[in-house]
């Protein structure tokens, strides 16, 4: 087999802070359905973002490492947090293949959808306070006028499964009606960046909180197209089977919880088989 062929056979890496991730796989491997993968969430040292930029960016370090070592052709960072922190020294230590972060689609997605040029942006803590997301918008068209607020407990509140009815709709609203809410006397964005990973999961609810009027983005899709045009610019060789591609689950943490909590987050049963536990 010649080169080109094995480098289309290598898998694109992404990772995570944990399970959040395998919403940007599901959107990936919906986009690239013949592509082979390999996951990673660290979920040992979950959560990230209430973290701080140097331990973050260490961690991101080790997790490309890890991935590095498998064998990857274009790695993702499916972690907002870890982007926000981590993409430009990714970039520089690995020159050799594209690395792809989740913020500069959000970001882009955003500005193409926003009509107003008024954009609400939620995400960790770490993620938000870095102002990232305000950076990548303010570059893409300087006048739009971005909102920005931490949503922490979104994030253990998906790890549950909780994510519909009466309580998640009230964390949602103690979270978004100070922006959203009917007393609120300002204009409304009318664009809603999903700056987390695990946010996604909430997509309905945080839907029913902030009214249809609000268009909500989605990094994870985002991410996929923006992978999807690197296989199209000629980046990165798709592989040419025609089956269905392989994913390989790694974790930091225990099998089980990632196989229970993993299959909610891609929507389908995880088999314990396919994932394996590694150390950083
Ligand atoms: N994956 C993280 C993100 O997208 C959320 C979970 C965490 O805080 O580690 O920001």
């Amino acid at each position: 087999m010649s080169s080109p062929d094995i480098q289309a056979e290598l898998p694109i890496g992404l990772f995570d802070s944990g399970v959040g991730g395998l919403t940007v796989l599901r959107a990936l491997r919906t986009a690239l359905p013949h592509e082979n993968y390999v996951y990673l969430g660290d979920n040992a040292r979950l959560p990230y973002g209430t973290k701080g930029p140097a331990t973050i960016r260490r961690y991101a370090v080790q997790a490309a490492e890890m991935l590095m070592r498998c064998k990857i052709k274009l790695m993702v960072i499916a972690c907002n947090t870890a982007s926000a922190i981590a993409l430009q020294v990714l970039r520089q230590t690995y020159p050799q293949i594209p690395v792809v972060g989740v913020v500069e689609p959000g970001a882009q997605a955003a500005c193409s959808n926003s009509l107003s040029g008024y954009i609400a942006v939620i995400g960790t803590e770490s993620t938000i306070r870095g102002g990232a997301y305000q950076k990548a918008i303010a570059e893409i068209n300087p006048e739009t006028r971005v909102l920005a607020k931490a949503c922490p407990l979104f994030v253990p509140m998906a790890e549950e499964g909780l994510v519909s009815g009466r309580l998640p709709e009230l964390v949602v609203e103690h979270y978004l009606n100070e922006i959203f809410g009917e007393s609120v006397s300002c204009p409304k964005p009318d664009t809603l960046v999903l700056g987390c990973t695990h946010f996604p999961l909430l997509k309905e609810t945080i839907a029913l909180v902030v009214g249809p009027e609000v268009k909500i983005v989605d990094s994870a899709n985002t991410t996929a197209q923006t992978v999807l045009s690197l296989f199209e610019q000629g980046h990165c060789l798709r592989n040419r089977s025609s089956r269905p591609g392989r994913v390989r689950y790694l974790t930091t943490d225990d099998v089980q919880p990632f196989v229970r909590v993993g299959g909610l987050f891609m929507g389908e049963n995880l088999s314990e088989q396919d994932v394996e536990r590694v150390d950083l």
